[in-house]
């Protein structure tokens, strides 16, 4: 008998998968999904015989490059596949930004981009795996932890 617990396909929408266990709920906070979307969450999921993923698939969805970069940042190990009728149009890994704009808002309090004025927090890459990113205003380095904070 198979003892799986099996998240039903979805007919049209995207799925997000191989999700590092125990992160679906950061993605969905960061996705800004509402009421109007149907969710299927996997959490822990058993992902072959010898571990676990988190998995989210949200039906009438179509990510946008912004949404896939916000992504990148939390969850860059994830897969995405894209469906349209019930088949799998297109899946991808992600790839990681070498830039971030206006996603990330800098954790100096100082940074111009705090102060108020129309400047858009930018950020560049310094190191993936743990990733690491640099304002490009005031130098200002934060990590994993720290980003996911404020996403
Ligand atoms: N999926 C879905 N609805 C569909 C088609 C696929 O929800 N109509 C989901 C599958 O459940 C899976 C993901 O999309 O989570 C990718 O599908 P597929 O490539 O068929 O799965 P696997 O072969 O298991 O992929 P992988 O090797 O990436 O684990
Ligand atoms: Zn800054």
């Amino acid at each position: 008998m198979d003892k799986t617990l099996k998240i039903s396909k979805i007919k049209e929408g995207t799925v997000i998968d191989h999700i590092a266990a125990g992160k679906a709920l950061k993605v969905l906070a960061i996705l800004g999904v509402d009421e109007s979307n149907s969710i299927s969450i996997g959490i822990r999921v058993m992902s072959d015989k010898l571990a676990f993923k988190d998995v989210i698939k949200i039906e009438n969805k179509f990510l946008e490059k912004i949404e896939l970069d916000k992504i990148a940042l939390i969850a860059n190990e994830a897969t995405i596949s894209i469906i349209k009728n019930y088949e799998i149009i297109e899946k991808f890994n992600l790839d990681m930004p070498q830039t971030f704009k206006g996603i990330v808002k800098c954790g100096n309090q100082n940074c111009i981009t705090n102060a108020g004025e129309p400047v858009k927090s930018e950020f560049k890459t310094v190191k993936t795996n743990p990733l690491t990113i640099k304002c490009i205003y005031c130098k200002k380095e934060m990590s994993d932890e720290e980003i996911i904070n404020n996403v």
